[in-house]
Parts: structure tokens; sequence; C-alpha cells
């Protein structure tokens, strides 16, 4: 099996570098890659790409992630987050190749509370999330085998994360305040990687298993739950802190105004996940606990 990964160097795409190595010929390129034409920015010319590689699967985790930023640039999310992903869609259908995507809960406009489905209506608050789901609507129109993972809230071990920024504010400062009213769970990049690879040999199984899926560890968190958790765990762990025990103040997410509004409830149901590939998605306390022990102990 031949497998072309765009976005290697990203969370997930570093972890795809590992989790898909055993399943065959990788081909990893980055958005500065020199060999083969992989900048998202110049999405036409990813066909050419497509085309001299002649993968049998094509795994597209490079997207214009950030999410304020977007706001302001929104050519330039749509050229990342659509109009590439369409270009590799199209050259999927002609080759017969699967093509692995990433989406995300902001998709939603996050009302309610309760988990929403894969067939939930989409309703994107962002720049952001309206580009994903236009890139996610180009994949499904055409006809390509493909697999998309909507995921939420992804940490990676490497580089920087929202757990290692609490860690780092916890060391500087007494008090912390954090927003309570957003509401997801934690999901490691090498959780999603490793849930790529059991798809991709999946479906190259049984392609009637192709569609979108709903993928995030399980149990559901705020950021003020997760901030907690780290630190309670850092202090158990003995690493030093300046925060007090109870010194982190919930907050609104109105206290900290950004230019994109987030959805609150970012809950995703993984049922049809676990059910179509035989998985069982681990709570979300075991990857976040993992991730530190590697990065602090
Ligand atoms: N992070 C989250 O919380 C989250 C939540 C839901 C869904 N997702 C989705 O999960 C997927 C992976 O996200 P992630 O967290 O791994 O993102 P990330 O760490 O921000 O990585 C983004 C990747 O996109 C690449 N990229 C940026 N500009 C590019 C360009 N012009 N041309 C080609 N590649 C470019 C980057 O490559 P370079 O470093 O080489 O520029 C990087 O590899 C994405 O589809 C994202 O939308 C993420």
């Amino acid at each position: 099996m031949k497998i072309l990964l765009f976005g290697k160097g990203g969370q997930v795409g570093w972890e795809l570098q590992r989790s898909l190595q055993p399943l065959g010929e990788l081909v990893a390129l980055g958005s500065r890659s020199t060999t083969l034409h992989a900048d998202f920015g110049r999405p036409e010319a990813l066909a050419d790409t497509v085309r001299q590689v002649k993968p049998d699967v094509i795994v597209n985790a490079a997207a214009h992630t950030a999410v304020d930023k977007a706001e302001s640039e929104p050519a330039l999310a749509e050229a990342l987050n659509a109009t590439g992903p369409a270009v590799l869609a199209r050259e999927a259908a002609a080759l017969g190749a699967l093509l692995v995507h990433y989406g995300t809960d902001y998709v939603f406009d996050g009302s309610g509370s309760a988990p929403r489905d894969e067939d939930a209506p989409t309703a994107p608050l962002s720049v952001y999330g309206r580009t994903k789901l236009q890139g996610e609507q180009a994949i499904r129109a055409s006809g390509c085998p493909h697999v998309i993972l909507r995921t939420s809230w992804v940490y990676g071990a490497r580089g920087g994360n929202f757990a290692r920024t609490m860690l780092r504010l916890a060391g500087e400062r007494e008090k912390l305040t954090v927003i309570d009213d957003q509401v997801g769970a934690p999901t490691g990049a090498d959780l999603l990687a490793d849930v790529t690879a059991h798809a991709i040999r999946a479906c190259r199984a049984n392609p009637a298993l192709g569609g979108t899926y709903h993928c995030v560890a399980a149990g559901e968190t705020s950021w003020h739950g997760y901030a907690s958790f780290v630190i309670d765990w850092a202090r158990a762990n003995g690493l030093p802190l300046k925060v007090a025990p109870g010194a982190i103040e919930p907050v609104p997410t109105t206290a900290f105004p950004t230019p994109a509004r987030r959805p609150l409830n970012s809950r995703l149901s993984t049922a049809r996940l676990q059910s179509a590939f035989d998985l069982v998605m681990p709570p979300w306390q075991q990857g976040v606990e993992r991730m530190l022990t590697e990065a602090f102990r």
C-alpha cells in the first residue's frame, strides 16, 4: 500500500508519521517540502503531486487551524480548508484512492448540551468552521472513497499545547481564571493517528465502511476541568507550582473575548465510529496523563 500524507509536521501529522509507517510505503510531505508541491496556499498544484505519487491512500492532516487568525484571512483559510481538500478529493476519485481527512466540532453551533452525532445539522460560527465544513462537503460530493474523522480539542506531546500553557501559568501566578462553559473531550493526536491506521485497514478490506465519523476520547470536561486535572497531576507529581489549591477560578467564555466565536457544546458521539471499526475510545484523562508523564516526568 502506498500512502501520501500531507501536513506531516502538525500535531496529528507527526503522530501519523509513526502510525502509518507499518501499513506500507509512506510519502510524507509538509508545506515546505521541496521535492513535491504540498503548499495548500496553491491548492490546484496539489493535483500534480497526487498524479506523480499515485497513492492508494491520501491522508490530509494539513489545515488552517489558527481559528482567530482565520477571521481576518478567510481566503487563505478557504484555500487550505476547502479548496485543497476538494482538489485532493477530485484526484482521489480519479485514482480510486481512499482519502482520509479530519473535520472539526466547529462545524456545529454548539447549542444544547447533548452529544451530537454525525448527521446533526451543521451551523458554523466562524470562518474556520465554515471553511472546514466546505472541505468536508467537497469530499462527500466528489464521490471518492473517503473517511472523515471529525474531532475536537486536539493536543500533541510535541510543541505547545493547553496543558503546557496551564502549567507555565500555574508556575508563575497565584491565581488562574479558566473558561468553564465550553465542554468537550481533549483528544490526543496519537489516538487520532492510531484510529486512522485502523480505519484505513478496515476500509481497504471493506470499502462500505467509508463515511463521516466522530472521533474523540471518551468522557467530557470544560477547559476549567481540563486545567484543574493537569494542575492536580502536577501537584501530585511534585512539579513546582505557585498557584494555590482551589485558586483556579471558573469564568464564562465572555470573560476572554476572541475574534472567532467558539461552540460551547463540543460533545461528539462516537457510537458510529466504535461500532463500525470495532474500537473502544479511551477516557480523555488517560491520554492527557500519558502526555503529561512523557513531557514532565
Ligand atoms: N487542533 C485542534 O484542536 C483540532 C480540533 C478539531 C479538528 N482539528 C483538525 O485536525 C487536523 C489536524 O490538526 P492539527 O491539530 O494537527 O493541526 P496543526 O498542528 O495546526 O497542524 C496543521 C498542519 O497544517 C499544515 N499547514 C499549514 N499551512 C499549510 C500550507 N499552506 N500548506 C500545507 N500545509 C500547511 C502545517 O504544516 P507546516 O507546519 O509545514 O506549515 C501543519 O502540518 C486538521 O484538519 C484540523 O482542522 C484540529
